[in-house]
């Protein structure tokens, strides 16, 4: 004789779609909020690491073409703590390396190489040469060329509001440095910005 069974306890929750999906979303919930909330408050996320400074605001001017021009499509900015990465890049990224990018540049896709170590590592003429046309200097490179940077000039007037906008998120600049960026970028272009931008990447940690 077949029994009447109404499910109990556990069973209720696995014979029911509505309750799965439920509990699964509040446990997963839950999960994520131990695991990110805490990052808001540790000093290794929030804190400078030893050495990092503000961009100047031409290097900062320099951060927004290089957001503009899309380079993080095929460029990341995060060395992994891995010994063929160490060995080629130099030493991993570290959170507080991070702390003044907003947003930051980690990217996850590696046309070419990674950049946040290559501040210092060639001279300034050869980026210029380099994103001018990079078969110049690499004949095999699939890198597009930008040579319109190097003819379009910065308007100051952008600064001062870029700088504020940031100290919003937290970024410690003066009332100095917000007044004068204006004259920082004054008869500069794009591509002294630019190189400006990628001469400073990862320098502090060096
Ligand atoms: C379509 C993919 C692609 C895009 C977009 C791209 N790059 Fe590249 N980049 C490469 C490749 C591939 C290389 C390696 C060959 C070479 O040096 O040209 C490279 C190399 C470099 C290097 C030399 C790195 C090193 O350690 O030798 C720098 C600096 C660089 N790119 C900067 C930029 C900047 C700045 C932009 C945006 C204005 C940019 N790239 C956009 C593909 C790209």
């Amino acid at each position: 004789m077949a029994q009447a069974h109404t499910p109990t306890g556990h069973e209720k929750i696995e014979t029911s779609n509505f309750l799965m999906i439920v509990l699964i979303l509040v446990a997963v919930a839950i999960g994520g909020l131990v695991e990110i909330v805490p990052l808001f408050f540790q000093r290794s996320t929030t804190q400078a690491a030893p050495g990092v400074k503000p961009y100047g605001a031409l290097q900062l001017a320099g951060r927004d073409i290089y957001i503009r021009e899309g380079c993080y499509n095929c460029h990341s900015q995060m060395v992994r703590p891995f010994r063929a990465e160490t060995l080629r890049y130099g030493p991993y990224s570290t959170a507080g390396e991070f702390v003044y990018d907003h947003p930051f540049q980690w990217g996850s896709k590696r046309t070419g190489p990674d950049l946040q170590r290559v501040g210092g590592r060639y001279t300034d003429e050869w980026h210029r040469v380099h994103l001018n046309n990079p078969r110049d200097l690499v004949p095999e490179s699939n890198m597009p060329a930008y040579p319109w940077l190097a003819a379009t000039s910065l308007d100051p007037a952008d600064m001062a509001p870029k700088l504020t906008a940031l100290r919003r998120l937290g970024v410690p600049y003066s009332d100095a440095e917000v007044a004068g960026a204006a004259d920082v970028v004054k008869g500069k272009t794009e591509l002294d910005a630019l190189v400006a931008y990628l001469q400073v990447l990862g320098t502090a940690a060096k």
